[in-house]
């Protein structure tokens, strides 16, 4: 907001002064005219709201990575420019994804509980075990710039194989040993899987029953993309039946996900609430480049990180 301020010659400003998402109407009402919006993941840029804000509007530009919220057909047909914050945000998100892992794995949620609750009466063999990255074959969905960091950051814990796939194999894959195979292969021989593809038309959905019953029964699911990538009733029941062994979830459908949604019911199941940028320096570093784009996109200059429409 002080980048915004302080170019008091470049833009008048009006922002939504709340942590709470924009009420639609409220978004309806205040975007008409406006030559930028500044958004945040929450709120939907659709045709509507490109209406109601006019001609005027030259730029939008979100504090996220993701753009799944953005219609870009709309957006590029009005010559619209876009900013967004690839990059920065991937180290946070990375060492979120395997701490959500590790917590999944390892059943973290559940000894704190046991351990505060009474439930540790004493050390037994076989209580509260769950699976290690040790000597495991890990398989990432979406090997981008996120992927590739969680890899990394997985590697030293004694990874033995690396699987992702995507459209396309990736040259940087070499750098953790990453091997390209089917999504097939994938399912059937990873310990681990991690989603961190981009939420797209083709991605929408991509995990459901067919995919959970190709995984194996012992192996755990991630998700630190987007909820809407995951079927949620298919997971359930996967996880409900014994299908697959415990999914950690970053992001879910729709958020936050109502208390009362079965899958706070599962044990085997790891919810947080889509924090995976949470660092205070990332989100520092994530709103200072969405200033800045926006500001480039106000007056016409290269804008820092443009999404290319
Ligand atoms: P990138 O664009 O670098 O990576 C996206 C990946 O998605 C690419 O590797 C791409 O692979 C893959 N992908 C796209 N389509 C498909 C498909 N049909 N099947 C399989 N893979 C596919 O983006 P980032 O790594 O920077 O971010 C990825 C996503 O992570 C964001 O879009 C956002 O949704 C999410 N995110 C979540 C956060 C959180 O807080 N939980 C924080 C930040 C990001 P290919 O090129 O081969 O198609
Ligand atoms: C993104 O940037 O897309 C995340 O979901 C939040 O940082």
């Amino acid at each position: 907001m002080q980048i915004l301020t302080s170019a008091a010659g470049v833009c008048e400003t009006s922002a939504w002064d709340s942590d709470e998402p924009v009420p639609r109407t409220e978004l309806l009402r205040q975007v008409q005219g406006a030559a930028g919006i500044l958004c945040l993941l929450s709120d939907k840029i659709d045709a509507e709201v490109l209406d109601a804000a006019g001609p005027n509007l030259k730029v939008i530009s979100t504090l996220s990575v993701g753009f799944d919220h953005l219609a870009l057909d709309e957006i590029k047909k009005r010559g619209i420019r876009v900013g967004y914050t690839p990059d920065v945000l991937t180290d946070a998100t990375a060492e979120l994804t395997v701490a959500l892992l590790l917590a999944t794995a390892r059943r973290l949620p559940e000894g704190v509980e046991e351990a505060k609750n009474g439930g540790w009466s004493t050390w037994k063999p076989l209580w509260l075990c769950g699976y290690g990255l040790s000597g495991s074959t890990v398989g990432i969905i979406g090997l981008g710039r996120i992927g590739l960091a969680i890899a990394h950051r997985l590697m030293p814990f004694g990874v033995k194989r690396l699987l992702y796939t995507g459209r396309s194999s990736k040259p940087h894959a070499t750098e953790v040993n990453g091997e390209y195979v089917p999504m097939d292969t994938l399912l059937a021989e990873s310990d681990f899987i991690v989603l961190s593809c981009s939420l797209t038309p083709e991605t929408q959905g991509l995990c459901d029953k067919a995919f959970f019953s190709k995984m194996k029964n012992t192996a755990v699911f991630v998700n630190t993309s987007r909820g809407a990538v995951v079927n949620q009733e298919d997971l359930y029941e996967a996880l409900k039946s014994g299908q697959i062994a415990a999914a950690g979830l970053d992001v879910t459908t729709p958020e936050p996900l109502p208390t009362n949604h079965p899958l706070f019911t599962l044990k085997n199941c790891v919810v947080l609430p889509h924090i995976g940028s949470a660092t205070y320096s990332t989100r520092g570093i994530m709103s200072s480049l969405a200033a800045r784009n926006l500001l480039a996109g106000l007056q016409g200059a290269d804008m820092p990180s443009e999404l290319k429409l």
